[in-house]
């Protein structure tokens, strides 16, 4: 995949969008990015892929803006027609121009963020478009890749930095009370390991893991879904599972694990 062309790098996709949806992967943005958002001298965050209304765009713009009130954001967007209709929602700190996976902004984003976006590619296709994004990235850049249901209750979600050709960290956030068994929310996973969860896969391993995690610790349901889920992802660092941050995390429904733990060796 060439990063200098004219023509924007990618596809078309459906736009399917939500005011919100991404209330949880940005809510995790501004918590990991945080350090490196208040440092940097060029506060500028990217929506790839912000679909048929730029209700996402503004929203992580809006997310943002509580760690760095001067942040700006750029909705880049391949659809030419989703572009102009997005320009009566720009202002000052948000605008909408039309490009692909090669970002085409004038200065390198701190932030980008496509969402729903690489779910619609070919398997194939993921490895190269997280590194023509990467190369896109300040010195401390950050790129968030992922996917989420259409309402936004649960998400799963990588994170590179720049010029990673492969993700360090795997989030899942759910709505605690939506499922019986966390593995049922695998139909969310992002591209690059939905096809993966089969019998000797790592993420399916995993997911198996958490389903007997989960099943254990049933009778904290007593005191709500929030203290099983903290009490399941206890178990399974107990266990050895290198589960990332603390329970004020998991108690959002979050868990972030490193990327080896859930990566295909295939
Ligand atoms: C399903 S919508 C996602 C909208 C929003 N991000 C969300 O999660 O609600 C996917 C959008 O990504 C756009 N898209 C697909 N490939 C792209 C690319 N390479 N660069 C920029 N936009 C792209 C599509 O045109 C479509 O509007």
């Amino acid at each position: 995949m060439a990063t200098r062309t004219s023509k924007p790098l990618g596809v078309i996709t459906r736009g399917t969008t939500h005011p919100n949806r991404l209330r949880r992967v940005d809510r995790w943005i501004n918590y990991v990015t945080a350090p490196d958002l208040r440092a940097t001298s060029d506060p500028l965050a990217v929506d790839l892929g912000y679909g048929a209304s730029p209700w996402t765009a503004r929203d992580l713009r809006d997310s943002l803006r509580k760690v760095r009130p001067d942040v700006r954001l750029v909705g880049v967007e391949i659809d030419p027609e989703r572009v102009a209709s997005a320009q009566c929602a720009s202002d000052e700190s948000l605008s909408f121009i039309r490009g692909g996976f090669e970002v085409p902004t004038p200065t390198s984003p701190l932030i980008l963020r496509a969402f729903n976006v690489l779910r619609q590619y070919d398997e194939s296709e993921v490895a190269a478009a997280w590194s023509v994004m990467t190369s896109r990235l300040a010195p401390d850049g950050w790129l968030i890749e992922g996917t989420c249901d259409e309402l936004g209750r649960h998400a799963w979600w990588v994170a590179l930095r720049a010029g990673d050709c492969e993700p360090r960290t795997l989030t899942f956030s759910t709505r605690l009370a939506g499922f019986d068994r966390p593995s049922e929310l695998a139909e969310r996973l992002p591209k690059a390991l939905i096809h993966r969860n089969v019998p000797g896969e790592p993420i399916h391993e995993f997911l198996t893991r958490l389903d007997a995690a989960w099943a254990a610790a049933a009778p904290y349901s007593a005191f709500g879904a929030r203290q099983r889920w903290i009490a399941t992802v206890e178990s399974l660092r107990a266990d050895g599972v290198p589960v990332q941050h603390g329970s004020s995390r998991w108690k959002l429904g979050e868990l972030t694990l490193p990327w080896n733990v859930v990566a295909s060796r295939n």
